[in-house]
């Protein structure tokens, strides 16, 4: 039997998507899911599609912002299953990408607080309820490559996504002593709807400024938006990626890659780390501090 059948796993953003794929791996291994989500029409979609396949689903409109809304995610879970055993915290959105003097201060607050505030809301609301019985879980965070790697013209996607891999690589030593097995999801490009996330953004996070850039700027725009639009379409199916977070997550994995042809990414990052140490090393002003042993970080 499958180590996930019978339990519960809390995904946000699970109405489509990279989410839903993962629903309904997780589902067909015999989870319950309970899907958590901004957008009713898709939520509902999925929650038929899921049903359809013989998988417990309980759906949830919620907004990943509002810690308020984690916790009634979090009740109507345990209401209706009785325990919580698995987080994935996958919503998340594109944001819109641009150099940095033309990028909206509005903007960065809406990826920050969904991508970033989402999952620290979520680990706040979800990681009690999986302590509470004893019994362990997991909880699934959903980075990117561009958790492994800068990115032109997406600082704040890019600021999410590493801040959202130290947080797992924080959680896995934290909650390894409660057995939950942190992993962080990185994927590259797969087909889903997030080129078009400002469909679902919140009236709080829209711009005043909308419409009024110059015609330079709207072009550039458009030129990035074209070619996220074409990079998404020709990514990975997303079932794929669900198959792949089963597999990787019954590995115990921390990191969990969907592409492995983008390997050299974090290698290059790393080598330039390595090199730059080894810059410190030759410093004649560092030379006492080379041999010092390391503080312990706790
Ligand atoms: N598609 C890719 O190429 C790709 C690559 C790397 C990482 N990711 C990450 O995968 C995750 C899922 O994205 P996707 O590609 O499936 O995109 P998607 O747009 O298809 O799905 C995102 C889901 O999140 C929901 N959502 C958005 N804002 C929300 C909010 N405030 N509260 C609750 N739900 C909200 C949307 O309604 C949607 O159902 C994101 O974290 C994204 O950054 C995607």
């Amino acid at each position: 039997m499958s180590t996930f059948a019978g339990k519960t796993a809390l995904i946000s953003g699970g109405a489509e998507g990279i989410g839903f794929a993962i629903a309904k791996a997780m589902g067909q291994q015999g989870m319950n899911v309970v899907l958590g989500d901004i957008d009713a029409g898709q939520l509902a979609k999925a929650e038929e599609t899921l049903t359809q396949e013989g998988i417990e689903v309980l759906t949830v409109l919620m907004d990943v912002t509002d810690p308020a809304q984690w916790q009634q995610f979090g009740a109507a879970a345990l209401e209706r299953f009785g325990k919580v055993h698995m987080l994935v915290n996958n919503a998340g959105v594109g944001g819109t990408p641009g150099p940095i003097e033309k990028t909206d201060v509005k903007d960065w607050a809406w990826v920050l607080d969904v991508n970033l505030m989402g999952v620290v809301h979520g680990a706040h609301a979800i990681v009690p309820l999986i302590k509470e019985h004893g019994e362990g879980g997991w909880m699934i965070n959903v980075a990117s490559m561009a958790g492994m790697t800068g990115i032109p013209y997406a600082g704040a996607y890019t600021a999410t996504k590493m801040a959202v891999v130290g947080m797992s690589e924080s959680w896995r030593l934290e909650l390894a002593p409660a057995n939950i097995e942190v992993s962080v999801l990185c994927p590259a490009f797969v087909r889903t709807r997030i080129n078009l996330s400002t469909r679902n953004k919140q009236s709080s996070y829209k711009s005043d400024n909308a419409g009024s850039e110059s015609k330079e700027t709207s072009a550039q725009n458009s030129a990035m938006a074209k070619h996220m639009s074409d990079v998404v379409n020709a990514g990975l199916a997303p079932d794929l990626v669900g198959q792949r977070v089963v597999e990787a997550v019954k590995a115990k994995e921390l990191y969990i890659f969907t592409h492995p042809n983008y390997r050299s990414v974090p290698q290059n990052r790393f080598k330039a780390m390595d090199e730059a140490f080894a810059r410190a090393e030759g410093s004649e002003l560092l030379a006492d501090v080379l041999h010092q042993e390391m503080d312990r970080f706790i």
